[in-house]
This record gives structure tokens, C-alpha cells and sequence, in this order.
């Protein structure tokens, strides 16, 4: 299929059908990919200040950051429109925005392996997160070793003139599991998916070592997390004029 046939608009009329479209029609066409696309890199604004936030009040209530590192990538419109080609999709926006759950997608890397499931409950609880599909691949390595947990969730985007929910893909691992994917993506890449046998073997052992170190800093951080000392439960009632006397104490008045 060329690309001025692209029915990207299914529900209403031109071009479509083998139609020729006109460059009217492209530009039309173009506008609203455009702002398809715009509610996806919202959702990941979204998501990324969700995790955003967890982190630091994480941090401050527990004393301790379980997020290393977040990160986010927009599918780019090539990439969207050759899926939906491998796939097989129909070539219009709902069936996309049905079909194509990755467009917007955000990487969680954690310290340690409890950290994932801490992350991903706080994310599943929150009311506006819906989670539609998830794909745990640490209990359930993949054969060539990767792991990481995946969710595909949807949240509301509230645009200037209407509110849709929006799927995000979000993938969680700890920085060994993160270490071990990026250079797996390379060297896949390097022998577009024929990966030399010697390679595939020698991938799989250094899954096992990740794992295994992964479990070896798990086991000592609970050991210093057992000596930590617990943090003060709030206290809403105390009264607070020591803190207000420490404040103002030499400070101007305003
Ligand atoms: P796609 O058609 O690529 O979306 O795959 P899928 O729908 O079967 O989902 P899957 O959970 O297998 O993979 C989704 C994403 O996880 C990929 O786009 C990668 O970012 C990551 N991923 C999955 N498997 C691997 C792997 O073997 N190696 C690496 N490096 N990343 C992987
Ligand atoms: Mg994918």
C-alpha cells in the first residue's frame, strides 16, 4: 500500500479505499496523526510525573529512592505505521489506538527486585491508573534471559476539548536486568535478529549472573534495612509552636 492511500480516517469519507488522496487530504490527514499522537506524549507526560512524584515522596517518607532512573520514548509515526503494516492492522486511527498499546511507553528502573512490585502496586492503586495487561517476565524469564515487568495501563488525558484514557506501556527492572536488555538490543540489532548460537549462549549465562547479583544486593539490602532506624509515625495534633519559635527565631519580620 503507498502511503497516499493510508486510511487513516475510517469513520468519516476521503480518501480511502484505494481513493487518491490530494494533498488537501494529506494535510488533513497529517493534522490529525499529529494530534493523535499529541494525546500519547501527554499520557507519558502524565505517567513520568506520576513516578516523578512516588519518587521523591518515597524518599522523603522512607528515607530511601527505589527509582534509579525513568525514562520515555514516543513511538515515532514510522514505527507506529510499520507495526500496524507487520501486524496487519487496518489503517486507520481506531484501529491504531485499539491495536498498537506501545506508542507511548515508560521505562522504571529500580535498585533492587522488591522495588518492582513496591513501584508497580503504587502505580496500579492509583484511581486514575486502569491496568489492562501485564506481562511479568522475572518470574517468567524469556528464553534468551530478559526480564522486566511489563504493564500496559490506561490514564485519562484531559485535552483542551475532550478526555480520553490513553494505554502507556511501562516497563519495570532493576539496573542489572536494564544493563543486560540494552546490550542484548545492540547486539540484536548488530545481527538483525540472526544472533550467532556462541552469542545467544553467552547472553543467557550473563541473565543468570544478573540475576544473581540481583538477589545478592537484595539480601543485603534487607540486612541494612533491618538495622535502619524507623521513621516517626506523622503526628497531625502536636502542637507545632516549637517549630513555629524555631522558624521565626532571627528571622525578619515580613
Ligand atoms: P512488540 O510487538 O515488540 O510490541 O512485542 P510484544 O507486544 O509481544 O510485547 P513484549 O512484551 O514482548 O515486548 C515489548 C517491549 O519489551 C519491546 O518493545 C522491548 O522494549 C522490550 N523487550 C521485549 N522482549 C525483549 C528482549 O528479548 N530483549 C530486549 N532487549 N527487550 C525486549
Ligand atoms: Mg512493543
Amino acid at each position: 500500500m503507498k502511503p497516499w492511500q493510508l486510511d487513516l480516517n475510517a469513520d468519516d469519507g476521503p480518501p480511502g479505499n484505494g481513493e487518491r488522496a490530494t494533498v488537501e487530504d494529506i494535510r488533513v490527514l497529517r493534522e490529525q496523526f499529529v494530534d493523535f499522537m499529541l494525546g500519547y506524549k501527554f499520557a507519558i507526560d502524565e505517567i513520568t510525573t506520576k513516578i516523578n512524584i512516588l519518587r521523591e515522596d518515597f524518599n522523603n517518607t522512607h528515607e530511601y529512592n527505589p527509582i534509579e532512573h525513568v525514562g520515555s520514548r514516543l513511538k515515532s509515526p514510522e514505527s507506529v505505521l510499520e507495526k500496524v503494516q507487520r501486524k496487519n492492522y487496518a489503517m486507520n486511527l481506531a484501529a491504531i489506538r485499539e491495536n498498537v498499546l506501545d506508542i507511548a511507553g515508560v521505562r522504571v528502573v529500580c535498585s533492587f527486585i522488591s522495588d518492582i512490585g513496591t513501584i508497580r502496586d503504587m502505580l496500579a492503586g492509583q484511581e486514575d491508573i486502569t491496568v489492562l495487561e501485564e506481562r511479568d517476565y522475572i518470574t517468567h524469564r524469556k528464553p534468551n534471559g530478559y526480564q522486566s515487568l511489563h504493564l500496559i495501563v490506561s490514564i485519562p488525558v484531559f485535552r483542551s476539548d475532550r478526555t480520553q484514557r490513553v494505554p502507556v506501556e511501562i516497563q519495570i527492572r532493576t539496573i542489572a536486568m536494564d544493563f543486560w536488555a540494552s546490550l542484548e538490543h545492540k547486539i540484536y540489532y548488530k545481527y538483525r535478529g540472526e544472533v550467532p548460537p556462541n552469542l545467544r549462549s553467552d547472553l543467557a549465562q550473563a541473565a543468570e549472573v544478573a540475576t544473581q547479583l540481583d538477589e545478592k544486593m537484595e539480601a543485603l539490602h534487607r540486612q541494612i534495612d533491618r538495622t535502619a532506624q524507623p521513621r516517626t509515625h506523622p503526628a497531625e495534633t502536636l502542637d507545632l509552636s516549637v517549630l513555629y519559635h524555631a522558624f521565626t527565631a532571627g528571622a525578619p519580620h515580613r
